[in-house]
């Protein structure tokens, strides 16, 4: 077999934010995809870092009172904590903040400048006055220009999804200092995109002649669809640059000027490289020259695809590197069929999983039971996740060794038979290594644990068949029942070289179990003859469902208040004297009829009594009270001075009062009074 020469990077996470389970379906989705090339003896090496620059980190740390090195050392320490604690097998995890990112970066920007493709030109930004710096789109807030909604982002509306630019907010505030932002303009430098997209043509829908043979292409076919798009719709420029104050590395040649967090972060992968080449000796050029043959692989979540399908190939190109053999893009966890959510205690973290004593190798089984090459959203439903790691990994794999294993031990010392007649499961189970092996490669993953658990069902069914435990009790059935159990820990042996890229920790114990170095996937072609094992231990727990309870439990928090009013609330109107409130004139009403009105889907028809008189009252609120029968009986508000209003339905004599947010997407809520209330008492 040729031996490959293979990096692997996971997307860098950034510095200012706990790793929870959504990370982790990216890390544990390369990780058993390194793992499964290291086992075929190939060359292959996995790098990561944090992603530590930007304006979020910045403030971050500011809030904190500490620097922005002493927040992401702190953090890339939490991040390296929690992702060892999921097996995460780096070679490296190394910071974009290292001198060799700074290095990668300069050079990189020097050679496209020198191959003419930065620009600078100067633009007009909000800036804030107060805290004297340049506002990201999402530190501006304001009034969404197209619905009106308050409280929303700079570059897009959460209540009705429109897109803009943050100079198009009504009555905008930086989220920052709560200055109302000016416009001020700045020199930026701009990376021409444009000028790349006939290598980008290609290289999108291109492919890479393995040295194996395999054509493998840059992209997932949903992927080249979806750059096809952005590239037929004409690339835009794409601004690098910020002002000081930023987080981040100076550009050269231009004081206060620094690249955008996205310019350096991938280049954070080269970076972490170059690390653990100095460390080991590899030899980096070869790996990243431009006639490299060496593969390059980047799995990264559906989000940031531009970034690594457009930016990133374009970047390597033309500063005379390789460009990526493939960019493996996967979907969004989501639990319980929905997004993580704080409130839920659904948002997931890592730290929290461990510290709940969960094993983690639960989860990257489950995940990876899930996982497939395309670009589809995973879902982790709980009940389902503790149904089938105990019916998979304990009720069909970890049961197999220990219904033969005591055996073993007691009646042959441990030793199992030298040769073995009855073959054919184990003949059938080591032919199935090449397929679950295409599996892996293919990022099939879901397909290859399939498979693997199909063999264990056959397994399963020849103890069954053959009944260790009746033949122990047999005169004469001494050799045979070596011979069955010896069968079933080989059996449990290729089973376990199959599921070692997924569960690498229960895998070393197996290998103390049988007394074996570390399994390759090669060792699947033999089998363990004559061999001395030891006693067995238990190698994995079934899932109690109340530690799962107790994780959700762990992770809800309660919504601050400060991040999201859970109410948008109108501004204050301006003062009034009593005697301006004392012009409106409220009164009790009790609803003696209710109706839809024909012909509107907002109106709802009143007849009020107010003690006085019986009036005609027209109402917006439909939406909101469905069921205008039940409304008859109860008592509301009346504005009773207001003057009658001609409708299309006929007049309304005065107005209902409700509450409601900024928008009526937040509700609407009749007012009511308590007992002993009269029709016709005034308020006041
Ligand atoms: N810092 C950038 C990446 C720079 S790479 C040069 C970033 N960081 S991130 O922390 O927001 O996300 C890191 C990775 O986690 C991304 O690939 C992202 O898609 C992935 N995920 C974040 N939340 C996720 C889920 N809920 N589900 C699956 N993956 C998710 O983006
Ligand atoms: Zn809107």
């Amino acid at each position: 077999m040729t031996k490959r020469k293979i990096l692997v990077t996971s997307a860098l996470p950034y510095a200012n934010g706990a790793i929870h389970l959504g990370h982790m379906v990216e890390h544990i989705q390369t990780d058993v995809w390194v793992r499964f090339q290291k086992m075929r003896g190939h060359d292959c090496h996995y790098v990561c870092a944090d992603d530590t620059h930007g304006t979020p980190i910045m403030l971050a740390a500011e809030k904190r009172g500490i620097t922005p090195e002493a927040l992401i050392e702190q953090v890339r320490t939490e991040h390296l904590a929690d992702f060892t604690g999921f097996h995460i097998g780096y070679d490296n995890y190394y910071s974009t903040n290292s001198p060799e990112n700074k290095a990668f970066a300069e050079t990189i920007y020097r050679k496209l400048k020198a191959d003419g493709k930065i620009v600078s030109r100067t633009i007009e930004q909000l800036f804030d006055p107060e805290k004297q710096m340049f506002l990201p789109d999402r530190f501006v807030k304001g009034e969404c220009p197209k619905c009106g909604a308050k409280d929303q982002y700079g570059d897009n509306c959460e209540v009705c999804g429109a897109t803009y630019s943050p100079t198009e907010l009504k009555n905008p505030f930086s989220a920052v200092s709560g200055a109302t932002p000016v416009l001020k303009s700045s020199e930026h430098y701009f990376f021409r995109l444009g000028e790349c997209a006939d290598f980008l043509k290609e290289w999108t829908a291109g492919a890479t002649l393995r040295a194996d043979g395999v054509s493998l292409p840059h992209l997932q076919h949903e992927s080249l669809n979806k750059m096809n798009e952005w590239i037929e719709g004409g690339l835009q420029d794409w601004d690098i640059s910020r002002d000081a104050p930023y987080f981040g590395f100076e550009i050269p040649d231009a004081p206060g000027k620094y690249f955008y967090v996205w310019l350096d972060a991938p280049i954070g992968y080269m970076a972490s490289f170059k690390h653990l080449c100095e460390r080991t000796g590899i030899d980096f050029d070869e790996y990243f020259k431009p006639d490299s043959t060496a593969e390059m692989y980047h799995f990264i979540g559906k989000d940031i695809l531009y970034f690594h399908a457009l930016f990133w190939p374009a970047m390597l190109k033309y500063a005379g590197y390789r460009a990526p053999t493939g960019v493996f893009a996967h979907g969004f966890l989501t639990v319980d069929g929905q997004k993580m959510s704080k409130s839920r205690g659904t948002f997931i973290t890592a730290k929290s999983y461990l510290e709940c004593g969960l094993n983690p190798e639960w989860m990257r089984y489950y995940i990876a039971a899930k996982l497939n090459a395309r670009i589809e959203d995973i879902d982790l439903s709980l009940d389902d996740f503790i149904a089938r790691v105990n019916s998979d990994l304990v009720g069909k794999y970890v049961n197999i060794a220990s219904r033969a294993a005591g055996f073993i031990a007691k009646r042959f010392c441990g030793q199992l038979a030298s040769s073995i007649a009855d073959n054919e499961l184990l003949v059938r189970l080591q032919r199935e290594a090449m397929t679950i092996a295409a599996a892996y490669e293919a990022r099939e993953y879901a397909k290859a644990l399939r498979d693997v658990m199909a063999l264990a069902d056959l397994v399963n069914a020849y103890v069954d068949a053959n009944k260790p435990w009746e033949l122990a009790r047999q005169e004469g059935q001494d050799a045979r029942l070596q011979e069955v159990c010896s069968v079933l820990i080989n059996a449990f042996r290729l089973l376990t070289i199959y599921l070692k890229p997924v569960l690498p920790k229960l895998s070393e114990g197996v290998e103390a179990f049988l007394n074996l170095e570390k399994l390759q996937w090669s060792d699947s072609e033999t089998l363990l003859l004559g061999h001395v094992i030891q006693p067995y231990q238990h190698l994995m727990q079934r899932i109690e469902p109340a530690l799962v309870d107790k994780l959700i439990e762990a992770n809800k928090q309660s919504m601050e208040p400060t991040s999201a009013p859970a109410v948008q609330c109108e501004p204050l109107a301006e003062t009034i004297t009593i005697d301006d409130f004392a012009k409106v004139d409220l009164r009790v009403g009790k609803v003696l009829a209710c109706q839809f009105v024909e012909g509107s889907d907002k109106l709802l028809q009143f007849t009020v009594d107010l003690g006085f008189e019986t009036r005609n009252i027209f109402s917006g609120i439909r939406k909101a009270y469905g069921e205008p029968e039940k409304l008859v009986g109860r008592s509301v508000i009346v504005v009773a001075n207001l003057a009658p209003r001609k409708m299309r339905f006929g007049v309304s004599a005065g107005m209902i009062v409700c509450a409601s947010g900024a928008d009526d997407a937040q509700g609407l809520f009749l007012l009511d009074t308590d007992a002993g209330a009269a029709p016709g008492m005034r308020i006041g």
